[in-house]
């Protein structure tokens, strides 16, 4: 499996003083150095952490790729096929969530998917969806000619430990299959940490976790160095 890493939070902490530090661009490359095979990161449209500027330097910057995330919004798919990225991963996006909450529901709104993938498919960008790990929203994601579902583990994350579990888990494991029988390659993230990934190797083929939170959290202890070789040490 391989590692994307999510920076966002270097960012949040950057812009809780509206300054220039901690540098985004150097903390990509710090991942990137330490086993990271690509960076991601959620260009809002409230530009709460990531911001435009970001966005741009690294297109140039990476060794790696660059996955964006961002909304289903005419604003967004400009800056893509502006800048270029290698991949975007489509979320939905509310403004007073703290985070992203669910998944895109693509069942729900398959046509104005399915044509707002087509130019970023067009331009040679890899089109991945972040969807709850359900039978209708993989079937949809398939349909809309999109290459990549990122399954939505934070269900899975939040009931680690509980009876709960299994179920959560059985969910991904069954999504992963069917999308893969479909044709899609699967990633998956959100929630993901040092404790619960190790149950991603039980599901065969996945392709890419995205992770962030825990691992810029950890980095506050440890450096993003070793933070980083650390998750790429369970996740390989
Ligand atoms: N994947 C997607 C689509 C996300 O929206 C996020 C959170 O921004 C992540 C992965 C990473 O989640 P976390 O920060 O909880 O690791």
């Amino acid at each position: 499996m391989l590692l994307g890493v999510n920076i966002d939070h270097v960012a949040t902490l950057r812009n809780a003083r509206g300054g220039v530090e901690p540098d985004t661009i150097k903390a990509a490359e710090i991942c990137e150095l330490n086993g990271a095979t690509s960076i991601t990161t959620h260009l809002r449209e409230d530009r709460r952490h990531i911001k435009d500027n970001d966005v741009k330097t690294l297109i140039h910057t990476l060794r790696t790729n660059l996955n964006l995330e961002m909304a289903v919004t005419d604003e967004m798919q400009k800056i893509a096929l502006e800048i270029k990225p290698h991949s975007v991963c489509l979320v939905p996006e509310k403004r007073q969530e703290i985070t992203t909450e669910g998944g895109l529901d693509v069942a729900g709104q398959i046509d104005k998917i399915t044509d707002f993938i087509k130019p970023l498919k067009e331009a040679g960008i890899l089109v991945s969806l972040f969807i709850d790990p359900t039978e209708e929203q993989v079937k949809a994601s398939a349909k809309s000619g999109a290459q990549f579902i990122e399954m939505h583990t934070g269900q899975y994350s939040e009931k680690f430990g509980t009876n709960e579990e299994e179920k959560e888990f059985l969910k991904l494991k069954n999504s992963a299959a069917l999308a893969q029988s479909l044709g899609l390659k699967v990633n998956a993230g959100h929630g993901l940490n040092y404790n619960n990934v190790h149950r991603m190797h039980e599901i065969p083929d996945l392709y890419e976790l995205n992770i962030g939170h825990s691992i810029i959290s950890r980095a506050i202890f440890v450096g993003l160095p070793q933070a980083v070789q650390e998750m790429k040490d369970l996740v390989k």
